[in-house]
């Protein structure tokens, strides 16, 4: 008969696999601050970057509070497009922890749908 020894183990191998990641993405998975100066240090050559400003570049950058306010706007979305190389720039590649943070910042940014009277 084989000792069970490998339960235990396994066991905290599964937890490892599939809880921590479920409990990570239960919370934000960035940080807003550090979004907020990665986004004005990196993406504001080109974005609008803070809130309300809503100034659309003149290379077509849509400012983030307009992302942010797309509807259709969504974490997985972000991320996607930030993987993909950006037409006008090809060499913006950016590490997890700026991924996460700057989408953190830029979806922090949605404001409820403007009301008619707003605007
Ligand atoms: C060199 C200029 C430039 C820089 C720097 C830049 N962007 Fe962009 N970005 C653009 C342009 C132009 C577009 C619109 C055309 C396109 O989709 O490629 C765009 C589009 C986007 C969109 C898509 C919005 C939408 O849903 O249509 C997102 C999101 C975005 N940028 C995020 C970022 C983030 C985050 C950074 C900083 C890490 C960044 N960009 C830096 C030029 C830039």
């Amino acid at each position: 008969m084989k000792p069970r020894l490998a339960t235990p183990l396994l066991s905290t191998l599964l937890a490892t696999a599939f809880l921590a990641p479920a409990a990570a993405q239960a919370q934000d998975p960035g940080d807003v601050v550090a979004g907020e100066s990665f986004a004005r240090e990196v993406c504001a050559e080109c974005h609008a970057v803070e809130k309300g400003d809503t100034l659309v570049a003149l290379n077509g950058a849509p400012p983030f509070q307009q992302v942010a306010d797309d509807p259709s706007a969504s974490e997985i979305g972000l991320r996607v497009f930030l993987r993909t190389p950006h037409k006008n720039m090809p060499d913006l590649i950016l590490t997890e922890e700026q991924t996460d943070d700057v989408i953190t910042y830029i979806l922090s940014l949605r404001q409820r749908p403007p009301q008619q009277s707003e605007r």
